[in-house]
This record gives C-alpha cells, sequence and structure tokens, in this order.
C-alpha cells in the first residue's frame, strides 16, 4: 500500500466483467493446477471445504461477481476489484462493509513463485475460500470496523493482526497443524516452509502477542501464530480490539526476529 507497482488494474467493462488474455488464463491454470496439489494435507479443512463451495476454474480466470454471488449468499461478503494498491482508508470501509478488495491483475510469467503485491490469484484462492466460513467472515469485518475506529498509529499495530491471521494464520487440528492464511495458502513455497521448515518460530496465537510483533512483507516469515480453532476467531470478532492495541503498546514491542532489509542505493 502506498507503493508504486508494475501492474496496472484491470476494470469491469459495461458486463461487470473483466477482460483478460488467453496468456492470463493460461497463467492462472497453471498457479491453480499446482497449487492445489501442494496444499493437499497442508490447508486446513475449512478452507479446503471453502474452494469446494466456490468450485474455482482451472481453465480461466473468474470473475468476482460469480464468486461474490456465493459469498452473499453463504456470509453476506462480496469480492470487489480494486487497484493494485489502496490506502488504509479505502481498505478498512471496505472490509467494514463486507466488501472484500479484490486486486484484479495476474501476475507475470517471471513471478509465477512469487510477488510483493497482492495479484488476483492470491486474493481469490488464498482468501475467498475463508471468507465461506462464518467465524472468518465475521473476524474480516470486525477487524474492518476496528480500523476506522484505530488512529493513524494504532493501525500500524492493527495491520500486524491481520498478517498473523488473515494472511499468515495456522491452525492446530486432530490431524496436525493446517494453514488458513491466505498468504501461505497461495504461495507455492511458504505452505511447505511454514509447516515443514525447523526455521520458524510456532506460537501459541494471542491477540496482544501477535500485536507487538513486527513483520517483514519480503521474506518468508519468521514467526507463524497457530490458533486452536478457527471458532476462536468468533470471539476475537467479539473482542475491543482497539484497547488490545492499547495493552500491546503498553507492553512494549518486540525486538525484530528477522535480519534489518538490506538498504538499496
Ligand atoms: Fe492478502
Amino acid at each position: 500500500m502506498g507503493k508504486s507497482s508494475k501492474y496496472t488494474a484491470k476494470y469491469p467493462d459495461e458486463n461487470g466483467l473483466i477482460q483478460y488474455s488467453d496468456d492470463e488464463h493460461l497463467i492462472w491454470s497453471e498457479l491453480i493446477t499446482r497449487q492445489l496439489d501442494i496444499i493437499q494435507g497442508r490447508a486446513c479443512q475449512e478452507f479446503l471445504d471453502g474452494l469446494d463451495i466456490l468450485k474455482l476454474p482451472q481453465d480461466h480466470i473468474p470473475q468476482s461477481r460469480d464468486i461474490s454471488k456465493i459469498l452473499m449468499q453463504r456470509t453476506g461478503w462480496v469480492v470487489e476489484p480494486v487497484p493494485a494498491l489502496i490506502g488504509f482508508q479505502e481498505f478498512f470501509t471496505m472490509l467494514a462493509e463486507r466488501r472484500f478488495p479484490a486486486a484484479s491483475f495476474i501476475r507475470t510469467r517471471d513471478e509465477m513463485e512469487y510477488l510483493q503485491e497482492p495479484d488476483i490469484f492470491h486474493e481469490i484462492f488464498g482468501h475467498a475460500a475463508m471468507l465461506t466460513h462464518p467465524a472468518f467472515a465475521d473476524f474480516t469485518h470486525a477487524y474492518g470496523v476496528a480500523g476506522l475506529q484505530a488512529s493513524k498509529a494504532d493501525r500500524v499495530l492493527l495491520a500486524r493482526l491481520y498478517w498473523f491471521t488473515v494472511e499468515f494464520g495456522m491452525v492446530n487440528t486432530s490431524t496436525g497443524l493446517r494453514v488458513y492464511g491466505g498468504g501461505i495458502n497461495s504461495s507455492p513455497g511458504e505452505v511447505v516452509y511454514a509447516l515443514e521448515s525447523k526455521i520458524p518460530e510456532r506460537r501459541p496465537f494471542d491477540p496482544v502477542t501477535a500485536l507487538r510483533t513486527p513483520y517483514r512483507i519480503d521474506i518468508f516469515q519468521s514467526i507463524y501464530y497457530l490458533l486452536n480453532s478457527l471458532d476462536d476467531l468468533y470471539a476475537l470478532a467479539k473482542t475491543d480490539l482497539i484497547g488490545l492495541i492499547q495493552r500491546a503498546r503498553q507492553l512494549g514491542e518486540f525486538p525484530p526476529s528477522f535480519p534489518a532489509k538490506e538498504k538499496t542505493a
């Protein structure tokens, strides 16, 4: 957010449809085919159930309006195409109105493994499935409402809560650790790393602890937070998130658990 992108947004035509080239459809097809395979046994059951509900196409990029029809029936959410990068105010406003902002462009072939800004594959494959789940849907809405109430300084901390849940959250299950965060589930490398690498620290989720934890957006995460159940998000949705931010600020920030970003001249 706030930085420039090499990608440009695509806008819906008069019929509400976004046009993509054959090669862009092919890139989606390659991304989703590979990722569906990688997330087996790694994504949580609720995520897999969400994918079943959405019935995402594998041979072309889906349209937001088709995803929205299904989400609206389930949890009252829609996904709405937005430019590649939007500001905090618009971001929180949309979430508070159960409109999930979704970048509409798709990555180019030289960024199949990783790209820093979210593209439509990340948004739809990574996030839309979980928006079918009521606890996740309620929490994401409550997060948007809190964001609108938060000061500029509070928003910096609040962003961490989203980061360690919606983007990079994991959950303990009876069959082992699984992923629900869209940043992990849409990444071929990080979904394996998050679960199987010995490098990152995996901590029980506590909202105040997460709010005290700095992160970097351009590397695999050094810390993941684990829910005991996705239903924990119901309780979090009903919590005074602004009050939690104040507690986190009183307790102080944890030192970074990752190397400092190298400065470019
Ligand atoms: Fe995301």
